[in-house]
C-alpha cells in the first residue's frame, strides 16, 4: 500500500500541509497552510475533510495558532489561544471530531505555565493525536478485515479512506488489512452525490492501491443488494451518539436496503468519534449551499427559482447497525456507553 500524507505538521516551517482534496481526482495539490483563517476556509471548503482527519485538523489549528500568536504575556496569549481554539471548532458542525482534537489540544495547553511551555505542550499533544488517529485506524482495521470473506464484495459510502484521516482509513482500512493479509476483495464505491467523495476519492485511493473499486450511483446501491453482489456495507461515521450514527447523506438509506436485504452494514469508527454526551436530537446536521446541488461546473442543473435541500449528513439508528468496528474491537449494539467511556479514560480521552 502506498502512504498517503493527508495532513501533517512541518515543524520548522510552522505550517500544517494536507492534500487539496477538491482537485482530486485530476489534480494533486499540497497545500502549505500558515494561517488559521485558512485552515477555516480549507475545512469548509473540505480541502479537508473526513472526520479522523478534522479531528487532527483541529489539533494541529491549536498548534498552529500557539506559533502564530504574538501576546507576550501568558494570560493574554491564552485569551487569544481560546479564542482561535473557538473558531476552529465552530468551523464544521457535524463531526465531533473537530471540536474533540480542539479540545484535547486545549486540555494539554491549560496547565502549561508559560507560552513556551503552551506551545510545547500543543506540539506534543496534537503530534500524539495525528499518531494515535493512524494506529487506531490500523487497529480497527486488523479487526474488521476477519469480517470479510476471501472474495467478497464490500459497499462503501463516501470516502472513509486514508484521505479521511491521517492514514490508511477506517472502512477503507478495513479492506486494506484484509487486502494485505491476502485476501481478494473488491469494493462498489457509491458515487456520494452532490461532491462525489465516493467516485473521486474513493475510486482515486483503492485504484493507486491496486484495490478493484467500482463506481455506482447511489441510488444503484438497492438493486446491487438485490442482486446478491454485496456481501457487506461497511462506511465510517462522522459522530456516533448514544442513539443514531452520523454520516454522509445517503448512508441511513444504504443500511435500510441492507437490512431488507439481510446484509450485514458495519460502522467503521475509532472511540475518537463517539459522543455520549449528546443525543441525536441535539446534533447540528450541516446544510450546504445551493450550487453543490443545483449546477454541475458552470452549468446549471436545477431551474432557477426552484428550490434545493443540502443536507450533508444523515442520521441511521443503532437498531440498523450489524456491528460498531472499533480500535479496540467489534461491538454489537446496544452499545455499552460504561465500556466505550472507560477505554476512553484509558485511552486519555
Ligand atoms: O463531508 P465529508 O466529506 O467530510 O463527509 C465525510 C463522511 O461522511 C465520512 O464518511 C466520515 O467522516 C467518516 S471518515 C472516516
Amino acid at each position: 500500500m502506498r502512504v498517503l500524507e493527508t495532513i501533517a505538521w512541518v515543524d520548522d516551517e510552522k505550517a500544517i500541509t494536507f492534500i487539496d482534496q477538491t482537485g482530486l481526482p485530476t489534480q494533486y495539490r499540497l497545500v502549505r497552510c500558515r494561517s488559521v483563517d485558512r485552515l477555516i476556509t480549507a475545512i469548509r471548503r473540505l480541502e479537508v475533510r473526513g472526520a479522523p482527519a478534522l479531528g487532527v485538523a483541529g489539533a494541529f489549528g491549536v498548534l498552529l495558532a500557539s506559533t502564530k500568536i504574538r501576546e507576550k504575556e501568558h494570560a493574554r496569549f491564552m485569551r487569544v489561544l481560546r479564542e482561535e481554539a473557538a473558531r476552529i471548532k465552530t468551523a464544521r458542525p457535524t463531526a465531533i471530531n473537530l471540536s474533540w482534537g480542539v479540545e484535547m489540544v486545549m486540555r494539554a495547553v491549560e496547565d502549561a505555565h508559560s507560552i513556551t511551555e503552551a506551545r510545547s505542550k500543543a506540539r506534543t499533544s496534537a503530534c500524539m493525536i495525528a499518531e494515535a488517529d493512524a494506529r487506531a485506524c490500523h487497529d480497527l482495521g486488523r479487526f474488521g478485515a476477519a469480517l470479510l470473506r476471501d472474495g467478497g464484495t464490500v459497499l462503501t459510502h463516501c470516502n472513509a479512506g486514508a484521505l479521511a484521516c491521517s492514514e490508511w482509513g477506517t472502512a477503507l482500512g478495513i479492506v486494506r488489512s484484509a487486502v494485505e493479509s491476502g485476501k481478494e476483495i473488491s469494493v462498489f464505491a457509491c458515487e456520494t452525490r452532490p461532491l462525489l467523495q465516493g467516485a473521486r476519492l474513493t475510486a482515486w485511493e483503492l485504484q493507486r492501491d491496486g484495490i478493484p473499486v467500482t463506481v455506482i450511483p447511489d441510488s444503484a446501491a438497492a438493486f446491487l443488494m438485490q442482486r446478491g453482489e454485496v456481501d457487506l456495507v461497511i462506511v465510517g461515521a462522522d459522530r456516533v451518539t448514544r442513539d443514531a450514527v452520523f454520516n454522509k447523506i445517503g448512508t441511513y438509506m444504504h443500511a435500510v436496503c441492507a437490512r431488507h436485504h439481510n446484509i450485514p452494514f458495519y460502522v467503521a469508527a475509532p472511540l475518537s468519534t463517539f459522543d455520549p454526551g449528546n443525543a441525536a436530537d441535539m446534533v447540528v446536521i450541516e446544510e450546504r449551499g445551493r450550487q453543490e446541488v443545483a449546477s454541475c461546473g458552470k452549468t446549471a442543473m436545477v431551474p432557477e427559482g426552484v428550490g434545493v435541500r443540502n443536507y450533508a449528513f444523515d442520521r441511521t439508528p443503532h437498531e440498523l447497525v450489524t456491528a460498531f468496528i472499533t480500535e479496540t474491537g467489534v461491538i454489537q449494539p446496544p452499545v455499552d456507553w460504561n465500556e466505550i467511556e472507560n477505554m476512553r479514560t484509558l485511552q486519555g480521552r
